[in-house]
């Protein structure tokens, strides 16, 4: 079932034209991926399908209802929820009081539709143990390498528990361990019926994990399809596999 509709998106930023008419769909237990060189415009719809930008033209759908004048707390409170390619914790509070604060908030807003009927602290230790960040619960946010930091960021997004989770660059700073089990949780996300958009450079990671990619240059949505297909496509090779790899 599709539950975010981006379309015909575009974003003028003065002169510069960073996403140009660009649509993409995430839909519900799928894991989405959206690919592109740096500067393709990826952050900024991202951040036109969370209200953080206005787009010149265009059109976002969550749930079949038209959100594109809404504001981000109202998205939020929609089910909407992401992390950010700069970290956002607040960095003298512990791994875990971040965490709790998050999972505070949700409470407060209280929403008929969550799973959780534990107490803040609960969920938020159950959190810290999915995403694995046991080991640097009690460490202040800022002490943490920036790859665990990335990890905090999802358990505060998770505590909101959201229909659909935007990642900004989540595994950048991670293990190739850590990588490999990030992609598991991933797919078990999906798996509990939320939709995930991820926009990431770790293409391994990317064809592995993904239902659907969708290729971002200069602004324009290029190819969409499975990773098989994308991987296959001339435009993309030339784009950006090609001097990637
Ligand atoms: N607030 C802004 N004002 C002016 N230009 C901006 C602004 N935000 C982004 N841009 C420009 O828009 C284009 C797209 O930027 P964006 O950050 O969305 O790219 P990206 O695909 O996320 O890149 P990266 O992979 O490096 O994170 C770039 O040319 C960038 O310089
Ligand atoms: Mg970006």
């Amino acid at each position: 079932m599709t539950l975010l509709e981006a379309v015909d998106v575009t974003v003028r930023f003065g002169g510069v034209t960073a996403v140009r008419g660009a649509s993409l769909d995430a839909a519900a237990g799928h894991v989405t991926g959206l690919i592109g060189p740096n500067g393709a415009g990826k952050t900024t719809l991202f951040n036109v399908i969370t209200g953080l930008q206005r787009p010149t033209r265009g059109t976002v759908r969550f749930s079949n209802e038209d959100i594109t004048r809404r504001a981000t707390h109202e998205r939020a409170r929609r089910g909407i929820a992401r992390t950010f390619q700069r970290l956002e914790a607040f960095g003298s509070l512990s791994v875990r009081e971040n965490v709790l604060v998050a999972a505070e908030i949700h409470r407060r807003h209280a929403l008929r539709r969550s799973r959780h009927h534990q107490t803040p602290a609960l969920v938020a230790d159950r959190l810290i143990e999915r995403v694995g960040l046991d080991r640097y619960a009690d460490r202040p946010a800022d002490t943490v390498p920036t790859g665990i930091a990335r990890l905090l960021e999802l358990a505060r997004a998770l505590a909101l528990d959201p229909q659909l989770l935007l990642l900004d660059e989540p595994s950048s700073g991670l293990s190739t361990a850590e990588t490999e089990s990030f992609g598991e949780l991933l797919r078990e996300l999906a798996g509990e019926g939320r939709a995930v958009l991820i926009v990431e450079h770790d293409m391994e990671l990317i064809m592995r994990v993904c239902d659907r990619v969708n290729v971002l240059n200069f602004g324009t949505v290029i190819a969409s399809g499975t990773p098989t297909e994308v991987r296959a496509d001339a435009d993309v090779r030339h784009a950006y596999l090609g001097t990637a790899e």
